[in-house]
């Protein structure tokens, strides 16, 4: 077993109203049906009673690959529910606001708590609530280019106190290709959840679009959800959910957890935000070799991605 963790281990280890300093707790990846789990984080019995939980049809599910975009979708979702006030994301963790479902004590949390449940969750399609199936809730997959969730989940592991700290980026690039991280294999993440698609009610936008065009995202979100903003809310949404605002708001970047979690002198959470930061990490064999893997993993999947910041803005 490898030492490692994620951000959504935040929530579980770090509570504001306590103003003990957190522990940090040695946590282990721990496999459970050809995935892996984080020891004191997730108990593999409660992640196999998710599949049983029962789902309103107003439920909704942001599903990433860690480094997607979690923190975004949690940012978004909350204000389109409060339409554009951005009072909740100023007095919470974004964790807080819309949790993960797969940590210890979620399924009391989610059934005591009122319409709509917004949730995110990094775990794969074969552990969701059966109830998904039957279109009961409503799933948004938000997917990122792999060559950045690569690189922004290695500053990630370095700066997180509860991560285990990669000897290298190459020592990093070599644990994510075969899975040995939380979140396991970026392919099989993606492609699982994408060939049920038709299963769920269903929308897919990546990390790139959003990064292109903000504003048509949130409208297209905004029409999957059955929700109808003003030009001022929709506007105010766009707003406190660019880079730069989340940047500057400390709930929404986890500013406020202490240094014995998330060591703010050595990363940010909130860190680039952009699309080809791989292309100042990847030597011209690793970016190969990917290239090649990517190739083999997505061919039966009509999915593309922009690789480079120029790919999107040449594009608008
Ligand atoms: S986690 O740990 O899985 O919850 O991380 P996650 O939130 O999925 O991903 C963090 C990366 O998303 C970037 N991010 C954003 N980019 C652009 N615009 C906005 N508003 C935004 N919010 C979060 C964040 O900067 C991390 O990417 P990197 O490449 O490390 O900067």
């Amino acid at each position: 077993m490898s030492r490692t963790s994620a951000s959504c281990l935040l929530t579980r280890v770090y509570d504001p109203l306590d103003s003990t300093d957190p522990q940090v707790l040695d946590y282990m990846l721990v496999p459970h049906r050809n995935f892996n789990l984080i020891n004191g984080v997730h108990s593999p019995d409660e992640v196999d009673q998710i599949q049983n939980w029962e789902i309103r049809d107003s439920d909704i599910f942001a599903v990433t690959y860690p480094k997607s975009g979690t923190i975004w979708m949690q940012q978004i979702l909350t204000l389109i529910e409060a339409k554009g006030d951005v009072t909740p994301n100023t007095e919470h963790l974004n964790a807080q606001l819309v949790p993960w479902i797969e940590l210890i004590g979620s399924e009391k949390e989610f059934n005591a708590a009122p319409s709509p449940r917004l949730r995110v969750t990094h775990l794969q399609y074969k552990f969701m609530p059966l109830a998904i199936r039957q279109k009961r809730g409503k799933v948004i997959y938000v997917a990122r280019n792999p060559k950045d969730v690569l690189v922004s989940y290695y500053h990630f592991h370095k700066y997180a106190a509860m991560l285990e700290t990669p000897k290298d980026f190459n020592d990093f690039f070599e644990k994510f290709m075969e899975g040995k991280v939380f979140g396991n294999c970026w392919f099989e993440h993606i492609k699982t959840w994408y060939a049920n698609r038709d299963n769920m009610n269903f929308l897919y936008i990546t990390y790139e679009e959003m990064i292109k065009d903000l504003r048509s995202m949130v409208e297209r979100m905004c029409k999957f959800l059955g929700k109808d903003l003003t030009e001022e809310q929709m506007a105010s949404v766009v707003e406190h959910s660019t880079f730069r605002t989340m940047k500057q708001n400390p709930q929404a970047n986890y500013k406020t957890v202490p240094d014995s979690l998330l060591d703010h002198n050595k990363g940010t959470f909130m860190r680039k935000g952009t699309i080809g930061d791989w292309k100042n990490h990847f030597t011209v064999a690793q970016s190969e070799r990917f290239d090649s893997v990517f190739q083999e993993k997505m061919r039966d999947l009509p999915l593309s991605f922009a690789w480079d910041i120029n790919d999107v803005n040449s594009a608008t």
